[in-house]
């Protein structure tokens, strides 16, 4: 009798700052997951400059695929398939990635998974909560995107609700330049908010009328440059922590208040979060609050896996792979894919 054999994908992920490639066993034993962060790059222009972006991609591809199929100790003719964000992100970003799956598709004869970014992050959760599969809700916060998700079934998706204007992650980071601490603003304003207090300052809890799972950021960090700038002309000094420690406040508990009513009318008692802003701990600790209060299993990534990573390409690009889908070689970057659409 044939043993089942074991699948192995390749993925990579160049949709915007980090170059990464992993090799994934099965869809959910990271077998390998390389990175090569351009942050210390783009911190020199406050924010993420496309060109270079996509530049520094070219220039570091090759090393980081060559060192996650080492890393794995798998050859390329061992590969199932090979899996790549072709969307969304930035356009020039994305096409290295995608020349590049196509170009190792192509020369080892094996199928190519184009994979959507969200649905990549959603599936980090999958790494190490074997446990968990669909249904269940979940929340995508990142730099990008804030979207309310169903996950119906692997590779099927409901957006329940999205931001009207910035994403939370946006956000952050202007927020962040705003008070002085720089680029990348989350994981900063995670930091300084620990000696910060989160009820110092009543910034706004913006809820959207008439759409209970929708988000709206922009008030809230123009809360936040008014009371800076209120601060100036009175020639009053301001606290950094404190500002930053209650902006953090008041994203989360809105984050927190739509998730419950959605986990309340979907009567789904799983709840996962994922993407950048996943990794913040004041987030993750109220949620996991939240949750606990309502009897609901909570999810989420360590942190490796919520910032931008192909492990989370390699886990959704297995579940497409068991789905059918194979994408040709006129397979392009799409900067504004829809979650959802193949
Ligand atoms: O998912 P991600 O790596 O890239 C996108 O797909 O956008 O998310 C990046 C975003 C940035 O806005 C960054 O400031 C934010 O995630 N972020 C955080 C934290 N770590 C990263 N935001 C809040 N707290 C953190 N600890
Ligand atoms: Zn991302």
């Amino acid at each position: 009798m044939d043993e089942k054999k074991d699948i192995l994908i390749l993925a990579i992920e160049s949709s915007c700052d980090e170059t990464a490639a992993a090799v994934v066993k099965n869809g959910r034993e990271v077998l390998s997951n390389v990175i090569s962060s351009q942050i210390a790059l783009h911190t020199l222009y406050g924010g993420v400059v496309p060109e270079i972006a996509s530049r520094k991609h070219i220039e570091k591809i090759n090393q980081v695929i060559e060192a996650a199929l080492a890393e794995a100790g798998v050859t390329l003719g061992e590969i199932d398939a090979v899996g790549v964000t072709y969307g969304p992100g930035l356009v020039g970003a994305l096409l290295v990635g995608v020349a590049e799956a196509k170009a190792i598709a192509y020369a080892a004869k094996k199928p190519l998974v184009g994979v959507h970014h969200i649905e990549g992050h959603i599936a980090a959760n999958y790494i190490e909560h074997k446990e968990l599969e669909p249904p269940f809700l979940c929340l995508v916060v990142s730099g990008g995107h804030t979207h309310l998700v169903c996950v119906k079934d692997y590779g099927k998706f409901e957006i329940i609700g999205r931001t009207r204007d910035d994403a939370a992650g946006e956000a952050f980071d202007k927020v962040a330049r705003a008070i002085g601490l720089g680029y990348p603003g989350g994981p900063k304003i995670d930091k300084v908010s620990k000696s910060g207090n989160p009820d110092a300052i009543a910034f706004p809890r913006a809820h959207v009328e008439d759409a209970p799972y929708d988000f709206s950021f922009s008030g809230v960090k123009s809360a936040v440059l008014n009371y800076i700038n209120g601060c100036n002309m009175k020639g009053e000094s301001w606290n950094q922590a404190d500002i930053a420690a209650s902006f953090q406040k008041a994203v989360t508990d809105v984050l927190v208040e739509n998730a419950m009513h959605a986990v309340r009318e979907y009567g789904i008692d799983k709840f996962a979060i994922a993407g950048g802003v996943a990794s913040n701990s004041a987030l993750r600790d109220a949620m996991k609050k939240a949750c606990e209060n309502k009897g609901v299993h909570f999810y989420y990534p360590s942190p490796i896996f919520c910032t931008d990573n192909a492990a989370m390409i390699g886990v959704a690009a297995y579940y497409e792979y068991l789905n059918g889908t194979r994408h040709g070689w006129e397979l392009n970057a799409v900067p504004n894919l829809k979650l959802g659409e193949r």
